[in-house]
């Protein structure tokens, strides 16, 4: 067995645990489908949940050719997918304060840390107009409409209860919120429902153009490759910034982990998404390149093209892996680095940071 291959494939088994990849919501219900890695739990003991009470109907463990080829180490990857289905009554809406929160758990059901895993959706009467596939698939990689929604109220939620857990604050106890590499609003179009105090900042002239036209409540600017920004030092108190890092190589992102030092107050809190062992099994990455990850602590995987239409420079934004071990060391000459949450951001990993 290749154990670096199961250690990746473990990671995404604790952390990930399960992915929802069709949902269907009409009058008369709610039906998801998707699958969900088990280690320990017999599969009568899995618990399939919508807004924490277990749906009516569940079909499990279903067959999964696909889901071995991703997780071959594991056990009953052969037979981990599900469908599920929760009727509705005549009127009743399965929106929760503007969500629908979708779990799946071991028997006990959820817990403190249960929003790690769980992935939301937003009620449609509360959307605002969606970017164009163009704009989308510039920042995820694919125009699927669903998938981007899904990712960005996922991400939101799960900040917000990351907040909640670990410093007893909500979205809306900050003052100012920087939404640092916003892309095309897959976390702005819901960031003004939880927050009054939403600043969003691109280097991507188009889609900072389409939020400004598409997202009222939140404010908008396209920034330069390279810092300064144009905010005064310590105007913000939150930073969040999903998969930016991920994409500048290693001067760059020293370059703006500074900056973000000297635009955000004492005391305030910046989180960054890095791509962890949960996104590598999903990517299938090798043992090889994971293992340089660990060795070098910072790899350059290769040039990204999804930016070269919109901006002038087609070396600048790549793709990047980094160690936990790296960030805790490297990040720390700019901040307190305080946690790194695994697969909470999405599927990347969540960087929990104070400035000092
Ligand atoms: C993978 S996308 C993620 C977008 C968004 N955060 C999300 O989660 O949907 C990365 C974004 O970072 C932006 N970006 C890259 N370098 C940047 C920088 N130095 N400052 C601000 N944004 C940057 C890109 O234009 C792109 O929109």
């Amino acid at each position: 067995m290749d154990i670096y291959q199961a250690d990746m494939q473990l990671n995404a088994a604790r952390h990930l645990r399960w992915m929802p990849d069709r949902i269907e919501i009409n009058s008369e219900g709610v039906r998801i489908e998707g699958w969900a890695l088990t280690l320990w739990d017999h599969p009568e003991q899995v618990r399939f949940l919508i807004n924490g009470q277990d749906f009516t109907q569940v079909e499990w463990p279903l067959n999964s050719p696909d889901i071995v080829a991703h997780f071959d180490t594991l056990p009953n990857t052969k037979a981990s997918r599900f469908r599920c289905w929760q009727p509705l009554e005549p009127d009743q809406s399965p929106y929760e304060n503007g969500f629908i929160r979708f779990n799946v758990t071991g028997q006990f059901g959820e817990h403190r840390k249960s929003y790690r895993t769980a992935w939301f959706i937003s009620d449609p009467a509360l959307e605002v107009a969606v970017p164009s596939a163009v704009r989308r698939e510039r920042v995820i990689g694919t125009n699927h409409l669903e998938f981007f929604k899904l990712g960005g109220a996922t991400t939101l939620n799960r900040i917000e209860q990351l907040l909640l857990d670990r410093f007893d604050r909500s979205l809306s106890s900050f003052t100012s919120v920087l939404d640092w590499g916003c892309g095309a609003g897959r976390l702005a179009r819901y960031l003004p429902r939880l927050s009054s105090a939403v600043t969003g900042v691109d280097i991507d002239p188009d889609n900072i153009l389409g939020c400004t036209e598409t997202i009222p409540s939140a404010r908008f600017q396209q920034i330069d490759l390279y810092p300064p920004m144009p905010f005064a030092a310590a105007s913000f108190d939150l930073v969040i910034g999903i998969s930016v890092l991920t994409h500048l190589k290693e001067p760059v992102q020293n370059a703006w982990l500074e900056e973000l030092q000297r635009i955000v107050a004492p005391g305030g809190l910046v989180l960054l998404s890095i791509q962890g062992m949960a996104q590598s099994a999903l990517y299938r990455s090798s043992s090889a390149q994971r293992l340089a990850v660990q060795r070098e602590g910072i790899l350059y995987v290769g040039k990204n093209p999804q930016l070269d239409q919109v901006i002038d420079a087609t070396e600048y934004y790549v793709d990047v892996i980094q160690s936990h071990d790296y960030v805790m060391a490297k990040w720390s000459e700019y901040f307190d680095v305080l946690d790194i949450v695994e697969a909470m951001a999405g599927n990347q990993d969540l960087v929990a940071m104070r400035r000092r």
